[in-house]
């Protein structure tokens, strides 16, 4: 079993205090997403130990819940966000604005307002017509803005091509031919400082070469810039540290984390440079489960279907990325392994959790958990069908 699971006396317990996780679910309409925020808080004090002297904000697209970021604000930890919605989240759990990076590539007038009104840290910016819309608004506001140059290095991580960023043909970060014009727009003025240079290459990354890649790039594009800008001293990695779904143990992740702060380090040991990051998924995706019912266990001549209260209007990334959540019975009963399609109730062939997959036998009304699902998971529900949304517990 993956770590911090275990059945004892049939029952499924998870988390760092072992909880019993049926025990909880009277008290909730199914389905139901429960987090286990010590564990979030342990991933972090591992990150902040491993990366130290860098600033740790947390990419909260990964999962904004509220008991979520005010636990990881206690640990000192800042945030990353890409919308005014996520802001004023952040602001409304207790965040300073200087705690706050603005990200994304479509970001609208009044979310611009908002970062100058606040004065937050740092607007990473993407393109050259969001520089010239920033500079239009610092003008009308007669008001400074930091802003750091978010360049797309060309670069392929090998990961889903949907959640690669920082190749030419993705939509993100300014690709490095328009550097120069992007300098001649900062120059042109004086309200809109540069602090430095941000890159995020996408998520799930599994090994480094690319990465290490990029930050090789960049950093003589960060050198050259501080020729013109004295302020740019700021050099923002991105997130995009992977995780393994499929494998039980996280002595993996581990080693992954250690040999990614290397390269950072090792890179950077020449360079005055105060470096920043943006984890997501490597924080909090072990810390979510989410648990479903069984409704149906429909049998045709060619498969055994598995049919769930949740499916992808809860839980979207297997339909969108094919991507793997171990599913577990939270009752283990004695019986023969079964191989199922576990699919949920919405009108779309793609909403599935997994299929072809191996499990213990169940029945109309036994409850699983689908596991990892702290990150992208909730963040991304629809109320497609108009289904309620799930539940959201901290444990
Ligand atoms: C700009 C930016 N930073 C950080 C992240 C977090 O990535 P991850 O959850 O893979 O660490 C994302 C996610 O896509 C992102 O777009």
């Amino acid at each position: 079993l993956k770590k911090h699971f275990k059945y004892e006396n049939g029952k499924l317990l998870w988390g760092l205090q072992s909880i019993d996780l049926q025990s909880y679910l009277n008290n909730y309409h199914n389905p139901v997403y429960f987090y286990d925020i010590q564990l979030i808080a342990s991933r972090f004090l591992e990150m902040k130990n491993q990366l130290r002297g860098v600033d740790i904000f947390y990419a909260m697209k990964a999962n904004p819940h509220i008991d979520i970021l005010k636990k990881l604000k206690t640990l000192g930890c800042k945030v990353d966000v890409v919308s005014g919605g996520e802001i004023n989240r952040a602001l409304s759990v207790g965040f300073f604005p200087q705690d706050i990076v603005f990200s994304g590539v479509g970001k609208t007038i009044s979310e611009i307002n908002l970062a100058f009104d606040l004065q937050i840290l740092q607007i990473n910016v993407e393109s050259l017509p969001e520089l010239e819309r920033i500079i239009k608004i610092s003008q009308q506001k007669n008001k400074p803005i930091s802003i750091a140059l978010r360049l797309n290095p060309n670069v392929d991580i090998k990961t889903h091509p949907y959640i690669a960023t920082g190749l030419q043909e993705n939509k993100f970060g300014i690709d490095i031919s328009q550097l120069d014009q992007a300098i001649n727009l900062l120059r042109s003025q004086t309200l809109v400082e540069l602090a430095g240079v941000s890159l995020h290459l996408g998520s799930q990354m599994q090994e480094f070469s690319g990465f290490q890649q990029a930050l090789l790039k960049l950093k003589s594009d960060f050198l050259s810039l501080q020729k013109y800008f004295p302020t740019c001293k700021k050099f923002d990695v991105g997130g995009g540290l992977g995780i393994r779904y499929e494998e039980t143990d996280l002595e993996w992740e581990s080693q992954s984390l250690q040999n990614y702060s290397e390269i950072i380090f090792s890179t950077f040991r020449d360079v005055k440079a105060q470096l920043q990051t943006e984890p997501g998924r490597w924080l909090v995706a072990h810390a979510g489960v989410l648990v479903c019912q069984v409704q149906y266990i429909k049998q045709t001549p060619f498969k055994e279907f598995v049919v769930l209260d949740s499916g992808m209007n809860h839980l979207i990334r297997p339909a969108f990325y094919q991507a793997f959540h171990q599913i577990l019975p939270l009752q283990q009963k004695n019986g023969p392994e079964k191989v199922y399609d576990f699919v949920g109730p919405i009108c779309e062939s793609s909403d599935f959790f997994a299929k072809n997959r191996k499990s213990l036998e169940l029945r109309s009304g036994d409850f699983v958990a689908v596991l990892d699902c702290g990150a992208y998971a909730s963040s991304m529900s629809s109320i497609y069908n108009l289904k309620d949304p799930a539940a959201e517990v901290c444990l």
